[in-house]
């Protein structure tokens, strides 16, 4: 077995993993795992930007670090872990100058200092931003950085499991696509970075690649996911393919309007109108075409066209470009057809009530970003603070694991024997997916992403997701007997596609399972059949897990509440 040792190994290289190595790799040997070249990650489609109240507009003197939090939580439902959120809002300033002072090129005022505009469900205008595109701007500029540092890049391994001795996690075992070698790497500590899931759904804003692998390994080994009943929804995604049109081009003024040429969120929500929260315009929209004030019956217009060329070409030039190639509409002429879908994943592998942010019940395993659910977006996240918890939690697990010293190794010889048998496990499900007769991944993954887009959608009623849930348990069946023709390791995209399947298929049974239990509306989680808040029964965190005999259990966790008052949500 080629066997590489670590002091810590990262898996993913977006904005969490990247910031994660970048601190790491000042004192320890730390390896980035990656199933595809860093700047391939999905950080890089982060398009409107990233929160800090640095106050340098003029309608932002008074923003501040608590009120960043304010707004945070206010937007989260009061499901986001407050200590978390404080932590993030007061770092938010810092990691932005950080990354200005490592060369990322923010868009400016004239003043010079860092441009910010509104978002959603945002106080002040708090979003820095690199024209509308954010995330690319950053990715690049982390990773120029990880490169002068010399941290060790593993590009194109695809993460198949993790190696656990007893409560402690050892290793991984992953696939090099490259050479088709089954490679471990053995380390003091696991952090995965691994992103979201959002390919569970079909409509859906996110990379191919976004399949949950880090959230499947480590519920395999037996950490629980939590609050993966929250699905944000982003409201404007692009009709046709569902690519994101940042929430950026409503801060810079975009309307939308029905098909009776009616602005609607002026009476939905007469204060934040386009700017309310993600799931408040999700949910304006969804009923605008669900009671035939729609286009097509499938979308709503943003209209930009006010705005000027100008404007448009100097704030959201990839915006334009992706109208016109995507849809044929050229932005400032004419409005762009948009509808809600799958943008982001508020719950992810779960954390330890006590402990350091991103720690998980497993002794050496750390999970950050989007992979996570530290929960500072509780049930649903503001648009602009992904970017930065991302870069906000690489860093502190980055420093934390530093101070806190590696971890006490269990014997060679119990590590040794682990990493066989996760092998010989795999070796044994390789050579079944061949010799199988059952269906290919890809109708299993087409049939899940349709059940979770009907009916664990922006909308959700109990009958629905009952049949979600059954149906989703009857494709885990069929995942038993899923048949490719070669588990030819090298370059196999079907055998690939089909351990990322069977990352989502538990994610996607989790997500309809937490929803189900989750009897009340929250934030994203919205049910048509429960459509209060109910604080006296759900002011808690799902934990899901699976028994002995393979079916699913729900905990609850506490969340962190006392710096914020509990108050009912208006826009
Ligand atoms: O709309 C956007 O630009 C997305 C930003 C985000 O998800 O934070």
């Amino acid at each position: 077995m080629n066997v590489k040792e670590f002091d810590v190994v990262v898996v993913g290289a977006g904005l969490s993993g990247l910031r994660a190595a970048l601190e790491l790799s000042e004192h320890w040997k730390v390896a980035v795992v990656s199933k595809v070249h860093p700047v391939r990650s999905h950080s890089g489609a982060a398009q409107g930007g990233i929160n800090a109240s640095l106050s340098n507009t003029e309608a932002g003197q008074e923003d501040s670090p608590d009120k960043h939090a304010y707004d945070t939580v206010y937007g989260s439902d009061y499901l986001a872990d407050q200590d978390a959120v404080l932590y993030m809002c007061e770092e938010a300033p810092k990691i932005v100058i950080e990354f200005e002072s490592m060369g990322a090129p923010f868009s400016r005022l004239d003043s010079g200092l860092i441009a910010q505009r509104p978002f959603g469900g945002a106080g002040f205008p708090r979003t820095c931003y690199a024209a509308d595109r954010t995330g690319h701007v950053l990715l690049h500029t982390l990773y120029e950085q990880c490169i002068h540092k010399r941290v060790q890049f593993f590009d194109e391994h695809f993460l198949v499991d993790l190696i656990k001795v007893n409560e402690q996690i050892t290793g991984i075992l992953s696939l090099d696509l490259i050479t088709g070698e089954l490679v471990t790497f053995r380390s003091g500590y696991v952090v995965l970075a691994t992103g979201g899931f959002g390919r569970t759904y079909k409509r859906s804003t996110n990379a191919i690649i976004n399949t949950g692998d880090g959230v499947g390994a480590a519920f395999r080994v037996g950490v629980p996911m939590q609050d993966c009943e929250f699905v944000q929804f982003h409201p404007t995604t692009l009709y046709g393919t569902n690519i994101l049109i940042t929430e950026g081009a409503r801060g810079e003024g975009g309307l939308l309007y029905n098909n009776l040429g009616e602005r609607f969120m002026l009476e939905v929500a007469p204060k934040s109108k386009e700017l309310a929260p993600r799931d408040i315009v999700a949910r304006a929209i969804e009923t605008e075409v669900r009671e035939g004030r729609g286009f097509e019956d499938a979308y709503v217009h943003l209209d930009l066209t006010h705005l000027g060329p100008e404007r448009i070409n100097e704030r959201l030039p990839g915006i334009r470009e992706i109208s016109i190639h995507f849809a044929g509409v050229d932005p400032i002429k004419e409005p762009i057809p948009v509808q809600p879908g799958q943008h982001y994943s508020m719950g992810g592998i779960g954390t330890k009530f006590e402990g350091n942010f991103g720690e998980t019940i497993l002794t050496g395993l750390y999970a950050i970003g989007e992979a996570s659910c530290i929960s500072v977006h509780g049930a649903n996240r503001l648009g602009g603070n992904s970017l930065l918890e991302t870069s906000v939690f690489g860093r502190y697990i980055g420093r934390t694991l530093l101070e806190n010293g590696l971890p006490i190794m269990p014997e060679e010889e119990l590590i040794v024997k682990s990493e066989e048998q996760t092998l010989k496990e795999l070796v044994k499900l390789f050579a079944k997916w061949d010799k199988n007769k059952g269906k290919k991944p890809i109708e299993i993954k087409d049939s899940m992403g349709a059940i979770l887009d009907t009916k664990v959608g922006v909308f959700r009623t109990e009958v629905e997701l009952e049949e979600a849930y059954n149906e989703i348990c009857k494709l885990q069946k069929e995942f038993k007997n899923v048949h490719i023709p070669t588990v030819e390791k090298q370059f196999n995209f079907g055998l690939i596609r089909t351990l990322e399947l069977r990352n989502m298929i538990d994610i996607a049974e989790v997500t309809a399972y937490a929803a189900l239990w989750r009897k009340e509306s929250r934030g994203a989680h919205s049910r048509f059949d429960y459509p209060n808040r109910n604080d006296e029964e759900f002011l808690s965190h799902s934990m899901v897990t699976r028994d002995e005999d393979g079916k699913l259990k729900l905990d609850t966790k506490p969340i962190k509440l006392g710096h914020f008052e509990i108050k009912e949500r208006v826009y």
